[in-house]
Protein backbone atom coordinates (compact mmCIF):
# COMPACT_ATOMS: atom_id res chain seq x y z
CA UNK A 1 0.00 0.00 0.00
CA UNK A 2 1.21 3.43 -0.89
CA UNK A 3 1.05 6.54 1.23
CA UNK A 4 -0.99 9.34 0.42
CA UNK A 5 -1.32 12.99 1.60
CA UNK A 6 -4.04 14.12 3.16
CA UNK A 7 -4.02 17.54 1.24
CA UNK A 8 -3.81 14.85 -1.91
CA UNK A 9 -7.03 12.78 -1.35
CA UNK A 10 -8.70 15.88 -0.56
CA UNK A 11 -7.38 17.67 -4.08
CA UNK A 12 -8.29 13.94 -5.88
CA UNK A 13 -12.01 14.17 -4.48
CA UNK A 14 -12.53 17.57 -5.22
CA UNK A 15 -11.34 16.70 -8.80
CA UNK A 16 -14.18 13.48 -8.94
CA UNK A 17 -16.98 15.45 -7.90
CA UNK A 18 -16.05 18.49 -10.17
CA UNK A 19 -16.17 15.77 -13.12
CA UNK A 20 -19.77 14.44 -11.51
CA UNK A 21 -18.67 11.38 -10.06
CA UNK A 22 -20.80 10.54 -6.39
CA UNK A 23 -19.88 7.56 -5.63
CA UNK A 24 -16.08 6.58 -5.92
CA UNK A 25 -14.69 2.56 -6.72
CA UNK A 26 -12.22 2.82 -3.26
CA UNK A 27 -11.04 -0.41 -2.15
CA UNK A 28 -12.05 -0.25 1.64
CA UNK A 29 -12.23 -3.33 3.37
CA UNK A 30 -16.44 -3.15 4.34
CA UNK A 31 -16.01 -4.68 7.47
CA UNK A 32 -13.90 -1.75 8.67
CA UNK A 33 -15.20 1.22 6.92
CA UNK A 34 -18.68 2.32 6.57
CA UNK A 35 -18.31 5.71 5.26
CA UNK A 36 -16.34 7.31 3.01
CA UNK A 37 -14.72 9.88 5.71
CA UNK A 38 -13.39 5.92 7.31
CA UNK A 39 -10.06 5.57 4.93
CA UNK A 40 -9.59 9.40 5.22
CA UNK A 41 -9.20 9.02 8.96
CA UNK A 42 -7.44 5.99 8.83
CA UNK A 43 -4.63 8.13 7.01
CA UNK A 44 -4.99 10.92 9.45
CA UNK A 45 -4.30 8.45 12.32
CA UNK A 46 -1.17 7.14 10.12
CA UNK A 47 0.28 11.16 9.87
CA UNK A 48 -0.82 11.25 13.36
CA UNK A 49 1.83 8.41 14.25
CA UNK A 50 4.33 10.01 11.86
CA UNK A 51 4.06 13.15 14.05
CA UNK A 52 4.53 11.41 17.50
CA UNK A 53 7.63 9.40 15.70
CA UNK A 54 10.63 8.57 18.00
CA UNK A 55 8.80 10.45 20.46
CA UNK A 56 11.06 12.13 23.26
CA UNK A 57 8.52 14.66 24.82
CA UNK A 58 8.81 13.16 27.86
CA UNK A 59 11.16 10.74 30.38
CA UNK A 60 8.49 8.15 29.71
CA UNK A 61 10.76 7.53 26.36
CA UNK A 62 14.18 6.66 28.37
CA UNK A 63 12.30 3.47 29.59
CA UNK A 64 9.79 2.40 26.99
CA UNK A 65 10.34 -0.41 24.61
CA UNK A 66 7.49 0.85 22.07
CA UNK A 67 5.22 3.62 21.44
CA UNK A 68 1.70 2.47 22.19
CA UNK A 69 -0.25 4.53 19.97
CA UNK A 70 -3.91 2.97 19.77
CA UNK A 71 -5.34 0.62 17.84
CA UNK A 72 -8.97 -0.16 16.24
CA UNK A 73 -11.46 1.03 14.02
CA UNK A 74 -10.64 4.16 12.80
CA UNK A 75 -14.77 4.81 12.32
CA UNK A 76 -15.46 3.59 15.63
CA UNK A 77 -18.39 4.99 17.64
CA UNK A 78 -17.12 3.59 20.33
CA UNK A 79 -13.38 4.18 22.29
CA UNK A 80 -11.94 2.66 24.87
CA UNK A 81 -9.22 4.95 26.97
CA UNK A 82 -7.18 3.61 29.65
CA UNK A 83 -4.18 4.88 31.69
CA UNK A 84 -0.91 3.37 30.23
CA UNK A 85 0.92 0.74 28.58
CA UNK A 86 2.60 -2.22 31.02
CA UNK A 87 4.58 -4.51 30.07
CA UNK A 88 2.67 -6.89 27.78
CA UNK A 89 1.70 -3.55 25.90
CA UNK A 90 5.28 -2.26 25.93
CA UNK A 91 6.71 -5.12 24.60
CA UNK A 92 3.88 -5.80 21.99
CA UNK A 93 2.97 -2.03 20.98
CA UNK A 94 -0.78 -2.90 21.25
CA UNK A 95 -2.95 -1.48 24.13
CA UNK A 96 -4.57 -3.93 27.13
CA UNK A 97 -3.09 -7.12 25.75
CA UNK A 98 -2.10 -8.51 28.96
CA UNK A 99 -4.30 -9.75 31.86
CA UNK A 100 -6.74 -6.28 32.31
CA UNK A 101 -6.75 -6.51 28.29
CA UNK A 102 -8.13 -10.15 28.28
CA UNK A 103 -10.69 -8.46 30.79
CA UNK A 104 -11.60 -5.70 28.62
CA UNK A 105 -12.03 -7.80 25.46
CA UNK A 106 -14.35 -9.84 27.10
CA UNK A 107 -16.62 -6.72 28.20
CA UNK A 108 -16.43 -5.83 24.65
CA UNK A 109 -17.17 -9.31 23.39
CA UNK A 110 -20.00 -9.36 26.06
CA UNK A 111 -21.28 -6.32 24.40
CA UNK A 112 -21.93 -8.13 21.44
CA UNK A 113 -18.68 -6.17 19.58
CA UNK A 114 -15.54 -6.77 18.50
CA UNK A 115 -11.56 -5.28 19.15
CA UNK A 116 -11.66 -4.49 15.72
CA UNK A 117 -14.99 -2.76 15.76
CA UNK A 118 -13.76 -0.43 18.88
CA UNK A 119 -11.24 1.57 18.74
CA UNK A 120 -8.66 1.60 22.49
CA UNK A 121 -6.43 4.01 23.06
CA UNK A 122 -4.59 5.14 27.05
CA UNK A 123 -3.94 8.46 28.28
CA UNK A 124 -0.18 8.22 27.85
CA UNK A 125 1.64 5.95 25.00
CA UNK A 126 4.78 4.64 26.71
CA UNK A 127 4.85 2.42 29.82
CA UNK A 128 5.93 4.36 32.88
CA UNK A 129 8.49 2.46 34.88
CA UNK A 130 7.41 -0.46 37.63
CA UNK A 131 3.48 0.59 36.55
CA UNK A 132 3.24 3.88 38.19
CA UNK A 133 0.95 6.06 37.38
CA UNK A 134 1.73 8.82 34.60
CA UNK A 135 2.65 12.03 36.58
CA UNK A 136 0.67 15.02 35.13
CA UNK A 137 3.44 16.55 33.32
CA UNK A 138 3.68 13.31 31.06
CA UNK A 139 -0.25 13.05 30.62
CA UNK A 140 0.08 17.04 29.50
CA UNK A 141 3.10 15.93 26.96
CA UNK A 142 0.90 13.35 25.89
CA UNK A 143 -2.36 14.33 25.58
CA UNK A 144 -2.30 17.17 22.46
CA UNK A 145 -1.86 13.62 21.10
CA UNK A 146 -5.02 11.89 22.38
CA UNK A 147 -7.02 14.70 21.71
CA UNK A 148 -6.24 14.77 18.13
CA UNK A 149 -6.70 10.47 18.09
CA UNK A 150 -10.02 11.44 19.48
CA UNK A 151 -11.03 14.05 16.97
CA UNK A 152 -9.90 12.24 13.68
CA UNK A 153 -12.12 9.25 15.33
CA UNK A 154 -14.87 11.39 16.37
CA UNK A 155 -16.31 8.49 18.04
CA UNK A 156 -20.16 8.91 19.72
CA UNK A 157 -19.27 7.62 22.86
CA UNK A 158 -15.98 7.28 24.64
CA UNK A 159 -15.72 4.50 28.09
CA UNK A 160 -12.81 5.67 30.34
CA UNK A 161 -11.27 3.41 32.37
CA UNK A 162 -10.04 4.35 35.69
CA UNK A 163 -9.52 7.77 37.73
CA UNK A 164 -6.37 8.62 35.43
CA UNK A 165 -8.41 8.67 32.36
CA UNK A 166 -11.25 10.06 33.55
CA UNK A 167 -9.22 12.58 34.66
CA UNK A 168 -7.18 13.41 32.22
CA UNK A 169 -10.92 14.05 29.72
CA UNK A 170 -12.96 15.79 32.23
CA UNK A 171 -10.85 17.17 34.48
CA UNK A 172 -11.55 17.23 38.65
CA UNK A 173 -15.33 15.71 38.21
CA UNK A 174 -14.92 13.34 41.20
CA UNK A 175 -13.06 10.02 41.98
CA UNK A 176 -14.39 7.02 39.80
CA UNK A 177 -16.74 5.69 42.34
CA UNK A 178 -18.75 8.62 42.27
CA UNK A 179 -18.77 9.31 38.62
CA UNK A 180 -18.93 6.03 36.84
CA UNK A 181 -22.41 5.05 35.60
CA UNK A 182 -22.90 8.88 34.58
CA UNK A 183 -22.81 10.92 31.34
CA UNK A 184 -20.61 13.76 30.64
CA UNK A 185 -20.06 15.27 27.37
CA UNK A 186 -17.05 16.37 25.56
CA UNK A 187 -17.11 17.97 22.32
CA UNK A 188 -20.53 16.87 21.46
CA UNK A 189 -18.87 12.94 22.10
CA UNK A 190 -20.73 11.08 25.47
CA UNK A 191 -18.08 10.27 27.80
CA UNK A 192 -19.33 7.39 30.58
CA UNK A 193 -16.43 6.60 33.12
CA UNK A 194 -16.17 3.04 34.19
CA UNK A 195 -13.77 1.22 36.66
CA UNK A 196 -10.14 0.18 35.12
CA UNK A 197 -9.69 -3.36 34.28
CA UNK A 198 -7.36 -3.58 36.85
CA UNK A 199 -9.42 -2.61 39.88
CA UNK A 200 -11.84 -5.43 38.58
CA UNK A 201 -9.31 -8.11 38.75
CA UNK A 202 -8.55 -7.24 42.56
CA UNK A 203 -12.26 -6.41 43.11
CA UNK A 204 -14.44 -8.69 40.82
CA UNK A 205 -17.87 -7.77 42.37
CA UNK A 206 -17.59 -4.59 41.12
CA UNK A 207 -17.87 -5.94 37.51
CA UNK A 208 -21.68 -5.85 37.45
CA UNK A 209 -21.24 -2.14 38.07
CA UNK A 210 -18.76 -1.87 34.83
CA UNK A 211 -21.53 -4.57 32.98
CA UNK A 212 -23.99 -1.82 33.95
CA UNK A 213 -22.21 0.97 32.48
CA UNK A 214 -21.73 -0.77 29.33
CA UNK A 215 -24.78 -1.65 28.58
CA UNK A 216 -26.23 2.29 29.83
CA UNK A 217 -23.23 2.74 26.59
CA UNK A 218 -24.92 0.30 24.18
CA UNK A 219 -28.66 2.30 24.22
CA UNK A 220 -26.78 5.72 23.81
CA UNK A 221 -25.43 3.85 20.66
CA UNK A 222 -28.68 2.94 19.79
CA UNK A 223 -30.31 5.91 20.55
CA UNK A 224 -27.83 7.71 18.36
CA UNK A 225 -28.49 5.07 15.62
CA UNK A 226 -32.30 5.70 16.02
CA UNK A 227 -31.55 9.43 15.52
CA UNK A 228 -29.86 9.03 12.69
CA UNK A 229 -32.17 7.00 10.87
CA UNK A 230 -35.07 8.71 11.57
CA UNK A 231 -33.47 11.76 9.87
CA UNK A 232 -32.99 9.85 6.83
N1 LIG B 1 -3.69 -0.76 31.41
C1 LIG B 1 -3.95 0.36 30.70
O1 LIG B 1 -4.44 1.36 31.24
N2 LIG B 1 -3.68 0.36 29.42
C2 LIG B 1 -3.19 -0.68 28.80
O2 LIG B 1 -2.98 -0.60 27.59
C3 LIG B 1 -2.93 -1.84 29.56
C4 LIG B 1 -3.20 -1.86 30.85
Amino acid sequence: MKDIKINEIIDYLRYMDALGFSDLPLPVPETLCNDEFCLIREVALKHLIEEIGDCKRCRLAKERTTIVFGEGNADASLMFIGEAPGADEDKQGRPFVGKAGQLLTNLIVKMGLRREDVYIANTVKCRPPENRKPSPDEITACNPFLRKQIEIIKPRVIMTLGDVATRTLLGEVGSITRVRGKVFELDDIAVVPTFHPSYLLRNASKKWDTWRDAQLVLKILEDEKKKHRDSN
